[in-house]
């Protein structure tokens, strides 16, 4: 019985500690930015996610090293409209061109709209998509 309650109350703090991190950006985004964000977890997320490994995260955190920029692209709050425009219509290093055949000006303004939005808008990460997590398992990148 002893053990029972013991376990019980370590399962009780587990739940805790994940309730915890989770506190810290918590629910779902603003519905007026779920278009914008599905488009960042569409072209965006595969090399900007929360995950090791990914190449805009990876260098991101190298160039803001010591500083107190996110190296992760949705927690960033110092992007303007026309910054995150300019790196997504010309690339930079390893990040491709998009065209407006695959993001549209439209589709740009929605995600300019989420990655500018409070933080507190734009809800959780977005996950990296189920495929592509099995993408990079497959090379071996994660
Ligand atoms: C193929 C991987 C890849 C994809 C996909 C990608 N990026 Fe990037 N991105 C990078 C890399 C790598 C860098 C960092 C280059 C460097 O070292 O300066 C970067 C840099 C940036 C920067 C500059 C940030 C800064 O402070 O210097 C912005 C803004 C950005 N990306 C936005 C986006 C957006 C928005 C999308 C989705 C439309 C996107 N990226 C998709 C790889 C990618």
């Amino acid at each position: 019985m002893r053990l029972l309650v013991a376990s019980a109350a370590l399962l009780a703090l587990g739940i805790g500690v994940v309730a915890a991190q989770e506190a810290t950006r918590t629910g779902p985004g603003a519905p007026e930015l779920a278009e914008g964000k599905a488009v960042y977890a569409h072209w965006c997320a595969p090399c900007h996610a929360n995950e090791p490994g990914l190449a805009g995260t990876m260098s991101l955190a190298v160039k803001y090293e010591g500083t107190d920029i996110p190296a992760v692209l949705e927690d960033r709050t110092d992007l303007s409209a026309p910054v995150i425009t300019f790196f997504v219509r010309n690339g930079v290093a390893w990040m491709p061109p998009f065209r407006p055949t695959e993001i549209s000006d439209t589709e740009l303004e929605q995600l300019n709209a989420y990655l500018t939005a409070p933080l507190e808008d734009r809800g959780a990460h977005v996950p990296l998509l189920g495929e592509e997590m099995v993408e990079l398992n497959a090379r071996g990148e994660q």
